[in-house]
């Protein structure tokens, strides 16, 4: 292919230290589909991720636990990746940040920024625990909202009134970690002075790298001025120590967006078929996209390109940035029993359901996409498996039963298959957009357009008659094309499903330019169920393992 492209393609890298639950789920079946779509198309695509190690919540989970924080994060990925697989998200590469290749690059970018004297040392005064002999993320300190009075609130905002302090500003604060009374104490600090590249990340926001109200977002945060960003954290700490710095760390932020780069090293030593420098070398025309939820915009739209453009390295094509899950319109929560893990639904329910479900509410915006339950069920029974699905269980009976599996060597000339292999195209460019939700209702609306003409023709009636034996097969072979196509377009989100149908059809893995072929005189296999309707009991029951799920995190 002539304009092939290059692209990396990355998901943020979850932590290490807790299950993935469906909130999660969002960005990894989104960027999974727009690069299995990228992949359909021919372009040459590497998709990276990797588990983000280090930080304070990583070593005290490690510590309770009596294990290290190495062996914590070990055994999360490779939790996180089992479950990430079962839900059909195919990485290139699935790596970590706390390896050594990581370990060079984060100080390699700290060296560049510091040699351009964008670092700068001062002290400051933080809550330390005295018995436990560290300093506290806010986070870490829990007390009295000093708004509404409200107990046990965290050290950073108030979950009942919304209000956010400082840790210091709590009425009677504790560590959550020993209990303790903090005490304020000093201690020198690393800041990377953001405000240099004030001018620079002005431009580049500018530049089309940015959804529009992710670019809005950004203009306030210009115009509210930009601030130095403290980069360092002191012992004890779970990441790297800072070259010529003993005793302080790089915190979690600095290294962990490195941590793509890093997954891509780690990939190209491994694979002498890829060149890192093709992807991030100064010259490089590679695409590189970052998939993000809008809780880490401010990370990944200026600190992050501000430091590969201090580091003189090339910065991202874009951040493509989206909402959060709600369920049944409210946020996730553990109390109401709707903070659902991915292996919980993975226990009940199929893969596909969600990740179909996902895409026919995800648009290229930022706003928050809910799970309603009803409307899960519906959608997903009505769609695939009254409309799709149903397309090849009307029509392969007749293939099967009177023509010894063999299509027509001649379909009839009808304006429908021409129809779905033109509307291939704008179905691409919605992919292209990520308006998968577009996508799904153009193939849904050419599904119901094949399902009227089987109707109309009436292949059950017509097999009745002697004279109208080839009418059928070539009724139903139509039909059967047109449910290829359907099964095309709708493969970057429904793999496993256009796996089976390949195997029914008995053809290659489809790609997107196989639109522009027909099957004709061809052995299919006997038809099988390609696709179970949603059992609302199979629902119910994930719904309740959540619940006690929930339950058994508060009691222990
Ligand atoms: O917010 C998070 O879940 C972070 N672990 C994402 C990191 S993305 C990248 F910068 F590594
Ligand atoms: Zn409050």
């Amino acid at each position: 292919m002539t304009d092939s492209r290059k692209i990396l393609i990355s998901s943020a890298l979850p932590y290490a230290n807790g299950s993935l639950h469906l909130g999660n789920m969002v960005e990894f079946i989104q960027t999974d589909i727009w690069v299995r779509f990228q992949k359909m198309r021919g372009h040459d695509v590497l998709y990276i991720c990797g588990s983000d190690a280090h930080g304070t919540p990583v070593m005290l989970k490690a510590q309770r636990l009596n294990i290290s924080p190495e062996e914590l994060v070990t055994q999360f990925s490779q939790q996180q990746q089992q479950d990430l697989a079962e839900f059909g998200i195919e990485f290139d590469n699935f790596y970590t940040t706390h390896s050594p290749e990581n370990q060079q690059l984060s100080a390699l970018i700290y060296q560049r920024l510091q040699q351009n004297g964008d670092i700068t040392k001062r002290k400051i005064e933080q809550a330390y625990d005295p018995v436990k002999e560290m300093f506290l993320p806010d986070r870490f300190v829990k007390g009295v909202c000093p708004r509404c009075q409200a107990k046990d609130q965290y050290g950073d905002s108030c979950d009942n009134c919304g209000a956010t302090y400082a840790p210091t500003e709590l009425i009677d604060p504790i560590s959550a970690v020993s209990g303790a009374t903090p005490i304020t104490k000093e201690s020198e600090h690393y800041f990377f002075d953001l405000q240099n590249y004030d001018q620079a990340l002005q431009q580049w926001t500018r530049g089309e790298h940015l959804q529009p109200q992710v670019a809005n977002l950004l203009e306030e945060w210009f115009a509210e001025g930009l601030q130095a960003w403290d980069i360092s954290r002191d012992a004890p700490y779970f990441g790297f120590e800072i070259p010529d710095a003993p005793g302080k760390y790089f915190y979690v932020w600095l290294d962990a967006p490195v941590g793509y780069m890093a997954s891509l090293k780690n990939l190209s030593t491994r694979d002498p078929n890829i060149n890192f420098d093709d992807y991030w070398g100064t010259d490089s025309q590679a695409e590189l996209y970052h998939f993000i939820g809008k809780d880490i915009v401010y990370f990944h739209s200026l600190f992050w390109p501000a430091m590969l453009m201090g580091a003189k390295l090339r910065t991202p094509t874009a951040i493509f940035v989206h909402g959060f899950l709600t369920i049944d319109g409210q946020k996730m929560s553990k109390s109401r029993g709707t903070f659902v893990k991915a292996r919980t639904y993975l226990d009940h329910l199929e893969a596909e359901y969600l990740r179909y479900y996902f895409a026919a509410k995800l648009s290229s915006g930022t706003d928050d996409i809910d799970f309603n339950y009803q409307d899960f069920i519906s959608r997903v029974n009505a769609d695939l498996v009254g409309k799709v699905i149903n397309i090849a269980s009307r029509c392969a009976k007749f293939i099967n039963q009177y023509n010894n599996n063999q299509l027509s060597a001649k379909l009839p000339k009808h304006h429908l298959l021409t129809t779905l292999m033109a509307a291939g195209d704008d179905i691409a460019q919605a992919y292209e957009k990520r308006e998968y939700s577009r996508a799904m209702r153009e193939v849904m609306q050419l599904a119901d357009q094949v399902n009227q003409y089987i109707d109309e023709q009436k292949p059950w009636v017509l097999i009745k008659e002697s004279d109208k034996q080839q009418a059928v097969q070539d009724i139903c072979s139509l039909g059967l094309n047109c449910f290829r196509l359907l099964i095309l377009y709708l493969k970057p989100v429904l793999p496993q499903l256009a796996q089976r149908v390949e195997n029914f059809l008995q053809i290659p893995e489809l790609t997107w330019k196989d639109k522009d072929t027909m099957l004709c005189d061809h052995v299919i296999a006997s038809f099988q169920p390609l696709m179970q309707r949603i059992d609302k009991t199979k629902l119910a029951a994930m719904q309740k393992a959540t619940e006690h799920e929930a339950a058994s995190e508060q009691t222990s």
